[in-house]
């Protein structure tokens, strides 16, 4: 099996790659400067001449705030890239699985959303990942579309390296405690991804790591496990004004998942504990 796979220099492309390679499965990875997949004519020729017989499609713009300013590039990479990849896979009769978001829903209510749910989204960011997710059912009758949510991993930043490196200067720090959601770590989602891959069994999933959240109380257990004497104050999504809105609620329901035999992802608390080592060895 030939895979290849879209935004390797990211968080979540790097470990499908590492995690496929691991596998003995034949991985390729690409990011923005093997392949700019906003220039359709170069996506059909890199992919023709691959010739994969699957497409993991990672890449995204993922600037939720600068997204609301910069909405010509950030339609170009989710909606003009999504389509034009997709394509290409459809011509060369690969599988396809697109890697969504759960901002493609408004957050209202307490309840997790749902695979079947509709989406509505209220920043621009997740406009156009549903965009893209649409144009991914209107192309294909088998696909995959995975919406993840409040993503973890080695390569690149995200909300765990920016608190520890916020208490090497503080040791008290606001942090918004009214956005319940799950945090999704990518060494675990890759395995899952892999898993998926191997099958015929499309549809649209959701998968993050077992157990909800606050941002608030996902600090706290961060300087919990780290032994980090830093306070935490909770506060409220209007006392951090951000320039996208985000849903409140981002619960989602992994039903579909056990239903088709996957295999749940670990306890969020589980995978910071595996990611807090992974981190540490790569200091060593
Ligand atoms: N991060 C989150 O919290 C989160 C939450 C929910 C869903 N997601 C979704 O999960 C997926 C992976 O996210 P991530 O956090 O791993 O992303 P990331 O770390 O921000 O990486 C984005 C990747 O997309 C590539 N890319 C951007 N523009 C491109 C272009 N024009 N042509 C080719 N490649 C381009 C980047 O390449 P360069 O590095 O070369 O620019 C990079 O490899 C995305 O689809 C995202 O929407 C993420």
């Amino acid at each position: 099996m030939n895979v290849l796979v879209t935004g390797y220099t990211g968080q979540l492309g790097y470990d499908v790659v590492r995690e496929g390679k691991k596998r003995g499965i034949s991985m390729i990875g690409i990011g923005r400067e093997d392949l700019d997949i906003t220039n359709e004519e170069e996506v059909y020729k890199y992919v023709q001449y691959v010739n994969p017989d699957v497409i993991i499609h990672c890449a995204a713009y993922t600037a939720v705030d600068k997204a609301e300013d910069e909405k010509e590039s950030c339609w170009k990479v989710n909606v003009l890239g999504t389509k034009f990849i997709a394509t290409a896979a459809k011509k060369v009769k690969a599988k396809l699985m697109y890697i969504s978001t759960d901002y493609v829903f408004d957050g209202k209510g307490e309840e997790p959303f749902k695979e079947e749910d509709k989406p509505v989204p209220v920043g621009y960011y997740g406009l156009t990942k549903y965009e893209g997710e649409k144009i991914v059912r209107d192309l294909y009758e088998d696909y995959f579309i995975v919406r993840i949510s409040w993503v973890f991993g080695t390569n690149g930043h995200n909300f765990i390296k920016t608190m520890i490196q916020l208490s090497e200067t503080r040791n008290e720090l606001n942090v918004v405690g009214d956005q319940c959601g799950s945090p999704t770590y990518t060494f675990d989602l890759a395995r899952l991804l892999i898993d998926m891959i191997q099958t015929e069994k499309y549809g649209v999933y959701h998968a993050s790591n077992e157990g909800f959240c606050t941002w608030a109380e996902f600090a706290t257990e961060i300087f919990t496990q780290t032994n980090k004497a830093v306070t935490i104050n909770s506060i409220s999504t209007e006392e951090y004004p951000t320039r996208a809105v985000r849903p409140k609620n981002s619960r989602m329901s992994k039903q579909k998942l056990v239903e088709n035999g996957f295999e749940p992802l670990p306890k969020w608390q589980d995978a910071l504990k595996h990611y807090l080592n992974e981190l540490a060895q790569e200091v060593k």
